[in-house]
């Protein structure tokens, strides 16, 4: 089984007003149309990220409005999640619709259970399951914000993947934050020289951690035996020849 994520920053315009990139999202969703034993996982870029972030509702629900806020952000990245799917339809893949919030729950405002059954059974039947970064209900906190980096590293825990591809709006991961002076594209590293070059935040609005967060569930997923390939989204066919195995400009982490 393969995992793909399509980060928000290349479906959306991240930063500012909700907007999908339709034209980045048609090429993308027929370049793992073809793909099978595939799930599909998107973030929510501007349609979840600005208005989590207003509300401030990372650490969950301290004040009435942010139960409105919760809501909104839970439709929104639904309205984003809808375009995914036909996306995917339309490339003629066969998309099942499984956001986590809708199977799964968070403690603690980290991801504590998610039904695999539903899972398991969609790639079973011969569907691709579709998830998302996404709000979650959380049993001390009210609401979470989960990314869908974490709903990956959950799903290659549990289901065993051997590939993980994640599209994200840079070549890879660099040893420094990219466009620096010095700074370089590191083609093959270990989990461990991973976390040594993880440098913090990636300097757009993210709830979730940004760079750091997604360096802590690569190295993780690295670790659990699954190959990790970071590469431009941007670019046609990196994600394509990723999902195929063969070797694209990028970053490939293995443990
Ligand atoms: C974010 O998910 C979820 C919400 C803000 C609701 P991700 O962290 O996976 O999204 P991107 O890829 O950074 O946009």
């Amino acid at each position: 089984m393969m995992l793909v994520k399509l980060g928000g920053s290349i479906i959306t315009r991240k930063g500012g007003a909700k907007q999908v990139r339709r034209d980045v999202l048609r090429r993308l969703a027929h370049e793992v149309a073809a793909v099978p034993e595939l799930i599909v996982l998107h973030g929510a870029g501007s349609f979840g990220h600005t208005l989590a972030k207003k509300a401030g509702l990372k650490q969950g629900i301290a004040r009435p409005s942010q139960f409105h806020a919760a809501s909104l952000v839970s439709a929104d990245v639904r309205t984003l999640h809808v375009e995914v799917l036909r996306a995917l339809q339309a490339a003629k893949a066969r998309p099942f619709s499984m956001p986590p919030g809708q199977v799964g729950f968070a403690r603690g405002g980290q991801l504590a259970v998610m039904a695999m059954g539903p899972f398991r059974l969609a790639l079973q039947q011969g569907f691709t399951p579709v998830s998302c970064g996404d709000v979650l209900l959380d049993e001390q906190q009210g609401v979470a914000i989960v990314s869908a980096d974490a709903v990956a590293l959950h799903l290659a825990r549990e289901l065993g993947a051997e590939r993980m591809v994640f599209a994200t709006d840079v070549d890879g991961i660099y040893t420094a934050p990219p466009g620096k002076p010095g700074a370089e594209l590191i083609e093959h590293c270990s989990p461990d020289a991973l976390r040594k070059h993880v440098l913090g935040g990636s300097g757009k609005t993210d709830v979730t951690g940004g760079m750091a967060g997604k360096g802590q569930a690569i190295a993780a997923m690295a670790e659990l035996g699954c190959e990790v390939w970071v590469v431009n989204g941007l670019k046609p066919g990196r994600v394509r020849d990723a999902l195929r195995g063969k070797d694209p400009v990028g970053t490939i982490v293995r443990g």
